[in-house]
């Protein structure tokens, strides 16, 4: 391809390549029920109804995992903000749009099945739920500076996708809960069908345009942030979260990043003029750092859980469980 297609060009190009996955999700997704997933005899009142409100000592999660919890589910609540940015870069019109429309009220019901499990079991503050929701939703998610278009667009989502999935089930591990586990699983299968039709769509955009989606793909990997920069105490729940293997450098490197890069053939593809080889080079030295901070990041990781036993033990504590 001697010149790079325009967003026109792209989203007409890849029309019946959204069809034909859209014709494929809708045969292999499964419609449930969030309903289906919550324990609701567990449920009772709230002071304003005459009821108990939340307490701490009500919570049968730990820290990390109603940490987890609360941080996935606010991602999951920010949809409008994903909405609104899908349905600026693609197009509400043909397949397009009617993709935008299914997938948007798939992930609504991520959020209603969510919520609805940490009310009724008392796993999180509902107060602070909300509130945090508030600040969350009214912030709203910009995408980063630079990142525009459809092909950007489809690399992110298709990266984005799989890391939550990944941050589901290992919340759904730490929740020790066969309820929450259910659920989040049942979640995590809908995010994988979810990167599977995103990371088609990058694909065949790769045939037509290989330097366009190289560069694509280097620009959006080497600044990927996941969305909720910005959530109410995001570093620190973050933190947390990494330190116990919900979502971690080495699963964004392992599970997420070369596993899709696989799926495109990144680094085997024979297609590219020299700005496309720029751009994969570039993109494998960020690979070569990153799994250089993988391999620092697990040591100093090792050290400090290694140093919470000890003074566990000390104070003649049980080990706090650790995943990672
Ligand atoms: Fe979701
Ligand atoms: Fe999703």
């Amino acid at each position: 391809m001697a010149r790079d297609l325009t967003e026109l060009e792209l989203l007409t190009e890849l029309e019946p390549v959204v069809a034909d996955n859209l014709d494929r999700h809708l045969g292999v997704a499964k419609n449930w029920n969030p309903h289906d997933y919550v324990p609701w005899s567990d449920g009772r009142n709230f002071a304003a109804l005459g009821g108990t409100d939340w307490e701490l000592g009500q919570s049968r999660l730990s820290e990390v995992a109603r940490v987890a919890m609360i941080t996935n589910l606010l991602t999951e609540d920010n949809l409008p903000s994903y909405h609104r940015t899908i349905a600026d870069n693609f197009t509400m019109d043909g397949a397009w749009g009617t993709w935008v429309g299914r997938w948007t009220a798939e992930e609504n019901r991520h959020a209603i099945a969510m919520r609805d499990y940490l009310l009724v079991t008392r796993a999180v503050d509902p107060v602070k739920l909300e509130r945090d929701r508030m600040t969350h939703l009214e912030l709203g998610v910009a995408a980063p500076d630079g990142y525009g278009g459809a092909l950007d667009q489809v690399v992110y989502v298709t990266i984005q996708e799989l890391a939550t999935r990944v941050s589901h089930r290992q919340t759904a591990r730490v929740c020790e809960d066969p309820v929450a586990d259910r659920m989040l699983k049942r979640i995590a299968a809908d995010e994988n069908l979810h990167m599977i039709f995103y990371r088609n769509i990058t694909s065949a955009a790769f045939d037509m345009a290989p330097d366009q989606v190289m560069e694509s793909i280097h620009k959006i990997t080497t600044n990927f942030v996941m969305p909720g920069e910005g959530k109410p105490d995001f570093r620190r729940n973050g933190v947390l979260m990494v330190k116990h293997g919900i979502y971690d450098l080495r699963q964004h490197l392992d599970e997420v990043l070369r596993p899709i890069f696989k799926i495109w053939r990144v680094f085997e593809r024979d297609d590219l003029t020299a700005r496309g080889e720029r751009a994969r080079e570039e993109l494998g030295a960020y690979l070569d750092q990153l799994e250089k901070s993988v391999i620092r990041f697990e040591e100093s990781r090792a050290r400090a859980l290694e140093r919470e036993r000890a003074r566990a033990a000390r104070r003649g504590e049980a080990p706090a469980a650790v995943g990672a």
